[in-house]
């Protein structure tokens, strides 16, 4: 879960500016799709709802990804990269675009927050697994997989706890991947399973963003 409030609040990212074009702006646009998710939040609803209309305000912003600027755009050939875009006020969630080139996979992780993820550019494969155990042992685990799918282009996915939050993601293509990835929370810390010895180990993630200045981190 969330760690304690950060004592100095994180700049604020709007990616608006488009791409080098002269074509109209996007009709919705990363302003825009920012606003809906706060209009979902202020509703409070259940984690069941937010997930469906932020799945809906993602597919529609995918569409046209021209208010993605090109410094998030910029993956490493190490490791897949994480951009923070933006980071709600009132810390209720985050969004992200991560870049994938081929090969780049996470390991099998938990979230423990809603999150919804929407292809910008790319497909990438998610495998999703139940935990068989009851989670008494915090540093073990049994997991099973449960499906595999394909998210390409205009396709959506999301994460609903308490059961629906275990995968791991990658790009198994022969080209760039950029996603876009909404969390519930400020999502600076997560659990990775190993699947074979079943240990459980919590994982320090970061951001990497050209403008705060972040190194870039492994998952
Ligand atoms: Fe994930």
């Amino acid at each position: 879960m969330p760690g304690p409030p950060e004592t100095a609040p994180e700049p604020t990212i709007f990616p608006t500016f488009h791409r080098m074009s002269t074509a109209s702006p996007p009709a919705f646009g990363f302003s825009d799709y920012i606003r809906s998710i706060e209009q979902v939040l202020d509703r409070r609803p259940s984690n069941r709802i937010i997930i469906r209309e932020v799945s809906a305000a993602t597919k529609r912003l995918c569409r046209d990804d021209r208010w993605l600027q090109e410094p998030f755009r910029q993956g490493n050939p190490d490791h897949y990269t994480r951009h923070l875009l933006h980071k709600d006020p009132q810390n209720r969630f985050i969004v992200l675009s991560l870049v994938w080139q081929p090969g780049q996979v996470t390991p099998i992780h938990d979230h423990a927050c809603w999150g919804v993820m929407g292809l910008v550019d790319g497909t990438l494969e998610e495998i999703c697994y139940d935990r068989l155990d009851d989670g008494s042992r915090p540093d073990y685990c049994e997991l099973e997989q449960t499906r595999g799918t394909d998210v390409g282009k205009g396709g959506v996915a999301y994460l609903l706890p308490p059961y629906e939050e275990i995968h791991r993601i990658g790009n198994t293509t022969d080209r760039p991947t950029i996603s876009l990835h909404v969390y519930g929370r400020d999502l600076d810390e997560i659990n990775v399973f190993d699947p074979v010895t079943g240990r459980v180990s919590p994982m320090r993630i970061k951001y990497y963003s050209p403008d705060v200045g972040d190194v870039p981190f492994v998952i």
